[in-house]
């Protein structure tokens, strides 16, 4: 689908190339049959692996959002204990790390100096690490232990969307081979999601062969100057990069915050003039009792900001009829277990961003004041 459409902007390119960035980053990594992960760059032995108590993650920008999910991942697969830290706050907090730890860097451009100067601190206190980069050879990927590589082709746009989705998948692949040496996930259960994992690509060509529908969206709201990005655990780091997406391409106040946390504050901002994003989907297909405990959460929620006059626009699952009934609007993403949610889910919030920065005649590529790289501390 990349291959043949003519796009006006590297942006929305590259949000299309996602399917075969993300068919690139697992395919090659995985077996379905004998239901194990390879990840040849490593290189940190099983038995350091198996002792492992702690992880922190450090990143910055839409980086620090895919460790946030990774957060999940690991602790849900691995029964690991993860810290996600920025970057740039990493070295003022005089991190407690040392032997027996792992901290693994995201960085796209594997350049970001915050980034690379926290993994330089995180070696010096004993931790192995271990870098997530879309650039081979970049200073991260060199000064690391081991690499894990998000194969997504160069991303130009100064905004990250392919790098992003790889940068989760990456770390799902690695949660379920650190769950694996942990003996922590059956052989039944790695057959599962990396067969769930093979079948993202073409789930997430489902939402893009929908971007119409988020486009009449962006028609409606691209005039707007606030917007509140909502979601519940896995689902709130892609509530925050949702709303980054919004600011970094259309200079629009958006803000993400955690569903829950809104009564406990934020709540005294929402009414008609603060149109909501809430991520309000489901697993209904794994017997994921926490899954729909959250969703049904999230539908109360929906409920009480509808009863203060809120505008919602509500992310749901494929074939979900309560959601549709309460929100304003809605946009559908195809069933998925939830650890995987956030890689579809991402896809139809830069899908609005990108619309909505469009609609507003804005350089969708090169946004004001930033760069791709911030190589300066
Ligand atoms: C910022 C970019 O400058 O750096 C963000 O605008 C990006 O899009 C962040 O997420 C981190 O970049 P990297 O290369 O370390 O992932």
């Amino acid at each position: 689908m990349a291959e043949t459409r003519k796009f006006p902007h590297h942006l929305i390119r590259e949000i299309f190339e996602q399917p075969d960035a993300l068919r690139r980053t697992i395919a090659p990594r995985v077996s379905q049959a004998e239901g194990r992960v390879r990840l040849d760059e490593i290189h940190i032995s099983r038995e350091e692996l198996r002792a492992l108590r702690r992880i922190n993650i450090v990143a910055s920008g839409t980086s620090r959002h895919a460790g946030m999910t990774g957060q999940y991942m690991l602790q849900e697969l691995a029964g690991v204990p993860v810290d996600v830290d920025y970057a740039s706050e990493f070295e003022y907090r005089n991190p407690m790390i040392g032997r027996g730890e792992l901290s693994i860097f995201i960085t796209q451009s594997g350049e970001t100096a915050d980034t690379t100067a926290s993994q330089r601190e995180a070696r010096q206190k004993g931790s192995r690490t271990i870098a997530i980069s879309n650039v081979e050879g970049s200073t991260i990927a060199r000064e690391a232990d081991g690499f894990i590589y998000t194969d997504a082709g160069p991303e130009i746009s100064i905004a990250s969307t392919k790098a992003f989705t790889a940068q989760m998948a990456c770390l799902f692949l690695f949660a379920l081979y650190l769950g694996e040496i942990k003996e922590k996930v059956p052989k039944a259960l790695a057959q599962h999601y990396i067969r769930e994992l093979l079948a993202l690509p073409e789930k997430t060509e489902t939402i893009l062969a929908a971007s119409d529908k988020v486009e009449k969206l962006a028609e409606l709201y691209y005039r707007v100057d606030d917007f509140m990005f909502l979601g519940r655990a896995i689902h709130y780091p892609i509530a925050m990069d949702g709303a980054l997406k919004l600011k970094e391409v259309s200079y629009i106040h958006a803000e993400g915050y955690p569903t829950g946390e809104a009564k406990h504050g934020p709540n005294a901002m929402i009414d008609f003039r603060l149109p909501l994003v809430l991520i309000a989907t489901c697993d209904r297909n794994n017997n994921d009792a926490g899954s729909v405990a959250r969703y049904q959460q999230s539908v109360s929620n929906m409920e009480g900001f509808k009863k203060q006059g809120a505008t919602l626009i509500a992310l749901a699952t494929e074939g979900d009829t309560i959601v549709p009934k309460i929100a304003n609007h809605t946009i559908f993403i195809p069933a998925v277990p939830e650890l995987l949610s956030p890689i579809l889910e991402i896809v139809p919030l830069q899908l609005f961003a990108y619309y909505v920065a469009a609609k507003r005649g804005l350089d969708v590529d090169h946004p004001r004041n930033l760069v791709k790289a911030v190589t300066l501390e």
